[in-house]
């Protein structure tokens, strides 16, 4: 049976490629997806997305994923440093996930330096552009 990832995208996300250029570079997220799925292709995983501006329906969207992905890739976006629902959602779904950002929060405000996701995820990728999501899909597949 193929691997299968869930990447899933917090608040904002939906705006790259207008957002903060400079910051979050000119991709898309679309284009950032579509790299992501000939790469888990070239792997020999299945992989789906997800996006939402919303806290309830990240929550939602962990919880479905529990018994049904191998591994999460989850940029949370500002949820990241304070959401514990997002926390809680991803102990119980018991899927491993990797915590990811395009820029490197340590060099950015302070407020930025502190996850409450960090503790009940597997690792963290931060700083990498769009390939932090390779990277963490990479990683995501090398698990046993
Ligand atoms: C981000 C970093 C967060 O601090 C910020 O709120 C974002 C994007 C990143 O990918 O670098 O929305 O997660």
């Amino acid at each position: 049976m193929p691997k299968r990832i869930a990447v899933i995208n917090g608040p904002n996300l939906n705006m790259l490629g207008q957002r903060e250029v400079d910051v979050y570079g000119v991709q898309n997220l679309e284009t950032i997806n579509a790299g992501l799925k000939q790469r888990a292709h070239e792997l020999g995983a299945d992989i789906e997305f997800f996006q939402s501006n919303g806290e309830g329906e990240l929550v939602t969207f962990i919880q479905q994923c529990r018994k049904r992905v191998d591994g999460i890739v989850l940029n949370a976006g500002a949820y990241t440093h304070y959401s514990i629902a997002l926390r809680d959602a991803i102990s119980a779904a018991e899927v491993p996930a990797v915590e990811v950002h395009i820029s490197n929060v340590y060099k950015r405000e302070s407020f930025r330096h502190t996850s409450v996701l960090a503790p009940v995820c597997i690792g963290v990728i931060s700083g990498f552009g769009s390939d932090s999501y390779v990277l963490a899909m990479e990683a995501l597949l090398r698990l046993n």
